[in-house]
């Protein structure tokens, strides 16, 4: 499976959104990490609907914002959000580093390069889109809970693992103290990196489902085919309260990345 079939999902911006509270949490916590200058030059890997990239923008007053994403619905979602100064543009993240050679003073992206596989090589590259003395602030997902572990249990079950010709999706994402090595390996001379558990409490186990339908579950969306797709959700429904229970209310703990880098 190559990479641009794993930052393919079937990403809806009405069921990304139905949590949005809880999502934009953790975009704050990251925002709040960046260490704002005047005139900045930044870009938003992975911006989805743009609603948060505005606000970005607005809060470092920056002089210009790129947003950047691969998902046309995504993008037609985060277009009412332009205007001068802030612009949205269609472009996988792996290509940004050959599509804007003069760089920015901010590289920032929430919960976007979970979808982007070998983090090592991927950092490095991404590392010449930060201009000298510039920043690079990230929020990924660290998802270690029952929850996320089950779809590829369910996946590799039949029919799925069939149709999905033994495909699962596998997390790029590392534990916190490789990213600070990361850092510090690429010439970040400062540096702030930490785990940090965002605790949510569903209505019911139910809400897990409803949660990851929104996010890892595209994945897997978009590669069964649609007729099939109702019975893999009812599958991973049934594993999911096989495990946990139909709990009332569901307490989801939800481990998270934030890193943030400046270089020299
Ligand atoms: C979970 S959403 C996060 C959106 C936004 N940053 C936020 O905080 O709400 C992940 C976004 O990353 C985008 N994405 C995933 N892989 C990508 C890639 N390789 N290139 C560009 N965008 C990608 C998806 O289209 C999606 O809009």
């Amino acid at each position: 499976m190559t990479n641009e079939a794993v930052s393919r999902g079937n990403w809806d911006p009405g069921q990304y959104g139905r949590f949005r509270d809880e999502r934009s949490r953790p975009f704050y916590d990251l925002a709040a990490l960046v260490q704002p200058s005047p005139g900045m030059r930044v870009v938003d890997l992975g911006c989805g609907t743009g609603e948060l990239t505005a606000w970005l923008h607005g809060e470092l007053q920056a002089a210009e914002t790129v947003g950047l994403d691969s998902s046309d619905p995504m993008l037609e979602k985060a277009a009412g959000f332009a205007r001068p100064g802030l612009r949205f543009d269609r472009e996988d993240i792996r290509m940004a580093p050959a599509r804007y050679p003069e760089g920015f003073d901010l590289v920032f992206s929430n919960a976007a390069l979970q979808w982007v596989t070998g983090h090592e090589t991927l950092f490095a590259e991404l590392v010449k889109l930060v201009r000298p003395g510039g920043q690079i602030a990230v929020q990924m997902p660290a998802n270690q809970g029952v929850p996320h572990r089950l779809t590829a249990e369910v996946a590799q079950q039949e029919p799925f693992a069939t149709a999905l010709g033994g495909w699962v999706r596998e997390d790029p994402v590392r534990d916190a103290v490789f990213y600070s090595r990361l850092l510090n390996d690429l010439g970040f001379v400062e540096q702030h990196v930490r785990l940090q558990i965002y605790p949510h409490v569903m209505e019911s186990t139910h809400g897990a489902v409803e949660w990851l339908k929104g996010s890892l579950l595209t994945a897997y969306q978009a590669r069964i085919p649609a007729d099939l797709w109702p019975r893999y959700l009812e599958a991973y429904e049934a594993a999911l309260l096989a495990v946990e229970g139909d709990r009332r209310p569901y307490f989801f703990p939800f481990p998270r990345v934030l890193l943030w880098g400046r270089r020299a």
